[in-house]
């Protein structure tokens, strides 16, 4: 089969000034898509849309805090936790994302002395608070009892509750429910440890709060 019978009667002539040859078409074509793909190009004229995202930009807001003793003001999307704030923002990768649903207790910080779930607690109500993580709790190279008592005790194995428990050992001793393993049992129910280190994390919460 001749090529001219695959070319339909109303296209120039191959060959012609107005006919695009193969190659010319291929590289018009590849630097239009890259234009494209660039953004280069944008708005209605091509696609006849503005893109999504940009139709509906999400409403965002200014907050300033207090982290671990320093100041921070910093814009975020207003659906952004406590959580992502620390961890993606201020870069304090120490508070977990474990369920990201309030069920196990592995982003446990503390607001203004209390416990929250960080995964829990919108950064934008937390206009002027005072929050401490588990890097906060150290003085230089000197632990928190409760931290210091995690290793005496032994109380981890993978270590990815720990800082939450840690946090919430805190938080639990603050309160004053101490006065026994089961009190101590109830009040860090919050925090689940997959690797079942329950027995030596009680213990420690007790070393720390100077039961033992
Ligand atoms: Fe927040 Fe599990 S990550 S409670
Ligand atoms: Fe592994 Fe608690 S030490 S989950």
């Amino acid at each position: 089969m001749s090529t001219e019978s695959l070319e339909s009667s109303d296209s120039p002539p191959a060959g012609s000034a107005s006919a695009p040859s193969r190659r010319t078409f291929i590289a018009t074509t590849a630097v239009g898509g890259a234009v494209v793909a660039s953004g280069l190009v944008m708005g209605p004229s091509v696609f006849g849309a503005e893109p999504a995202e940009a139709a509906e930009a999400s409403p965002s807001s200014r907050v300033s805090l207090t982290v671990n003793g320093k100041r921070h003001t910093v814009t975020v999307d207003n659906r952004t936790s406590l959580l992502e704030l620390l961890r993606e923002h201020l870069d304090l990768t120490g508070s977990k994302k474990g369920c990201n649903a309030g069920a196990c207790g592995a982003c446990t910080v503390l607001v203004d002395g209390r416990r929250v779930n960080s995964c829990l607690t919108l950064a934008v109500r937390l206009e002027g608070a005072e929050v401490t993580t588990i890097e906060g709790l150290a003085k230089g190279d000197r632990l928190h009892p409760v931290q210091q008592a995690f290793v005496d005790q032994d109380a981890f194995q993978c270590g990815y509750c720990t800082p939450g428990q840690i946090m919430s050992g805190v938080g639990c001793i603050q309160e004053g429910h101490t006065h026994s393993e089961d009190e101590i049992r109830e009040w860090m129910s919050g925090n689940i440890c997959r690797c079942g280190c329950y027995v030596k994390i009680v213990r420690a919460v007790e070393q720390a709060a100077g039961r033992k």
